[in-house]
């Protein structure tokens, strides 16, 4: 696991947007995995920026968003839908017919939780995972308790995912449709983003802690390609913090397209 520590989260969407971008640049029919929720803004904003100044390209590219919320129709303001298409895919020139989320208002959740691993495994599987961690330690909404071999399926919310997603608004409905622990492990390379001191003992118990179910992004340790992104807040509760750096350092000499560099 590559843990990079920058001083704020603005250079942490940059440079995460320099590793995605790389991975279109390398394979433009990438497939992508996308989370919403506020920490990926700064990155999607940095992605809309290098597809309208630099050029790059969303036209080969597949997404497949995480998870949705049950019950309520796409045009909801609450839903993941809405968010993903305002805050990035309708401002890249992406085919539409190319990107994917969980329908929660569907009326056979089961159906349609199978036909979404189907679609995965149809375009080829997921090349890079975009992850946020809740302060539960969830990846997705694997609430804590999730197998750790979980797939794509409708899933209860935590109490404080429900409290720290209503902030943002109205009300929220407490099940959602998720990617499981074991399809989001299936992902060639994972990203992790986090930010903030609300993030500090969830991202410490999910990088230095045992792997367990109480932690479902504890399991990012069991993949061989992961980078974890964080800011001096998120990153404060890490006891190896010295090593991360040091590794960082010689990454950027010997693999410097892992820190997004080339
Ligand atoms: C969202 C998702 C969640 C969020 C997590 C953090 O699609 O899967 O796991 O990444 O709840 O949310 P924020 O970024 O709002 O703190």
């Amino acid at each position: 696991m590559l843990v990079i520590i920058n001083p704020t989260h603005e250079q942490t969407s940059i440079q995460a947007a320099r590793i995605v971008a790389n991975q279109i640049r390398s394979k433009p029919r990438s497939v992508l995995g996308l989370s919403t929720g506020k920490t990926p803004l700064g990155l999607y904003g940095e992605l809309i920026r290098c597809h309208r100044e630099e050029g790059l390209d969303f036209s080969g590219v597949t997404t497949f968003n995480l998870d949705e919320y049950v019950g309520i129709p796409r045009d909801h303001p609450q839903s993941f839908y809405l968010q993903i298409h305002r805050n990035f895919l309708d401002q890249i020139n992406i085919k539409q017919e190319n990107t994917h989320i969980p329908d929660g208002s569907s009326s056979d959740i089961e159906a349609t939780c199978i036909e979404y691993e189907q679609a995965i495994r149809d375009s080829g599987g997921i090349d890079l995972q975009i992850l946020g961690i809740g302060r539960t330690g969830h990846i997705g909404f694997n609430e804590p308790t999730s197998s750790l071999a979980s797939r794509t399926r409708l899933k209860t919310l935590s109490d404080e995912t429900i409290q720290d997603n209503r902030k943002i608004g109205e009300d929220i409905p407490a099940v959602a449709i998720t990617m499981g622990i074991g399809s989001i492990l299936d992902a060639r390379q994972l990203l992790m983003l986090a930010s903030g001191n609300s993030k500090t003992t969830a991202v410490a118990k999910a990088i230095e802690g045992p792997i367990t179910s109480s932690v479902s992004a504890s399991a990012l340790q069991l993949h061989p390609n992961v980078t974890v992104l964080l800011d001096e807040a998120a990153a404060a509760g890490l006891t190896h913090r010295g090593y991360y750096d040091r590794v960082v350092e010689q990454t950027s000499k010997y693999s410097p397209e892992r820190l997004g560099l080339e």
